[in-house]
């Protein structure tokens, strides 16, 4: 007889709820964080050097600067690459919405190119189709962690003189071709949001070999200032400095670059842990007909910060929505990563989009799931994730 799942009536596979996600924030960080709280310097000063210099270290960059989100660090990169109103910056529609949302800030036109089924990452091959002679930079987004062909888009780029900025929020650890993300793109930015592989609460990094892209950066992360406050305050005159540019706000301050510092230490066993778990799911959900389990990468190593299944939909009397609600029935937090961006009311309406314009994006989003994964996760939580999405399978397959 086949097992009930909760939203049919039967007995949930878990009393408690898992979340979908929770940071790991352990007794340095707090130690670390408190050390700041009485300093006496709570801004962007010796602590945030430290962190971008260490990031630096980790990625094998020359410049890394810490900015509040990936966010404000894509809208910096865009800015300090001289992307203006009217040009066009190609990216995927398969995303969040931060990664077109900064291109629309610099009142250019985003322009989507559809992505690669099996990877979920913007395909080289689409990107060639939709250059035209506005397009002036590429937004790549490494889907879940696992690398874009960057070497392929870059040959695209570099060919058209058109500028590389990679939305790697993802993509802390990811490496392609033994060569890390942050080291391929004219300049890369990673997230640090609660979610991510690392935190520090809200913030990211921009990473670039480029010194004059780098200075650029610089200026316009802090009002467009010459100098921050932490460089004057050691000076006679610390009250002096110029504007250079009508700069932004963007800066990480010392009380979250001090979470930051901790959590770089832990990275590399963050990523043991995930890449573990992942191969857990792997052999507990591998025997199943109806999913596509997630794509290894042909090159490199992926960080496994998302772990997307594809529902193989036409085999099963439920759709992914509801295969979503029957998962949380269980007392399983799932999300879905993305909800494609031209099907959004104001991507539709100021840019014209609509449904159908994308059918790789819409038919991987009708199918795909994030499991739950993170290294506060024990060993009975990732096998309560199986057995739940094994029972709802059988329940529902056709
Ligand atoms: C693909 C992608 N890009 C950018 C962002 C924005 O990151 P942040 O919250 O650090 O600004 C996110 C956040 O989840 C994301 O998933």
């Amino acid at each position: 007889m086949v097992e009930k799942p909760a939203i049919a009536g039967g007995r949930p596979v878990r009393r408690n709820l898992l979340p979908f996600y929770r940071p790991f924030i352990g007794e340095q960080e707090k130690k670390a964080v408190e050390k700041v709280l009485t300093s006496g310097w709570l801004i962007s000063g010796g602590v945030t050097g430290k962190f971008e210099d260490e990031f630096r270290k980790y990625i094998g960059c020359k410049f890394a600067l810490a900015v509040n989100s990936c966010t404000s660090g894509l809208h910096l990169s865009l800015a300090a690459g001289g992307i203006k109103a009217k040009d066009e910056v190609l990216t995927a529609p398969f995303t969040f919405a931060a990664t077109a949302n900064v291109i629309v800030h610099r009142g250019a036109k985003p322009i989507f190119a559809d992505i690669d089924k099996e990877t979920l990452n913007i395909s080289p091959e689409s990107i060639a189709k939709k250059i035209s002679s506005k397009t002036k930079a590429i937004l790549p987004v490494h889907i879940g962690g696992l690398p874009c062909r960057i070497d392929e888009i870059l040959a695209i780029a570099r060919k058209k003189n058109i500028k590389v900025f990679e939305d790697a929020a993802h993509a802390v650890g990811s490496i392609y071709k033994n060569k890390k993300i942050g080291r391929w793109g004219d300049a890369t930015v990673f997230s640090f949001h609660a979610v991510k592989n690392i935190t520090t609460a809200e913030g990211g990094m921009i990473t670039t070999d480029n010194q004059r892209l780098a200075q650029q950066l610089s200026i316009l992360r802090l009002h467009g200032l010459d100098k921050d406050s932490w460089s004057r305050e050691k000076t006679l005159h610390p009250w002096k400095y110029k504007v250079l540019e009508a700069g932004y706000k963007c800066n990480l301050n010392d009380v979250l670059s001090a979470i930051g510092v901790e959590q770089l230490k832990r990275l590399d066993s963050f990523l043991d842990i995930r890449t573990k778990y992942a191969k857990i799911y792997d052999r507990g959900l591998q025997d199943i007909e109806e999913i596509e389990l997630p794509t290894r990468p042909a090159f490199g190593k992926h960080p496994w910060h998302l772990y997307i299944i594809k529902l193989k939909i036409e085999r099963l009397r439920i759709d992914r929505d509801r295969f979503i609600e029957a998962l949380r029935k269980e007392n399983i937090a799932t999300s879905v990563h993305f909800i494609p961006l031209h099907l959004h009311p104001f991507y539709q309406k100021n840019f014209g989009y609509k449904k159908g314009d994308f059918p790789n994006s819409e038919w991987a989003y009708q199918r795909v799931i994030s499991l739950p994964l993170y290294p506060k996760m024990t060993g009975k939580d990732l096998q309560d994730v199986i057995i739940a999405v094994r029972k709802i399978i059988k329940y529902y397959r056709r």
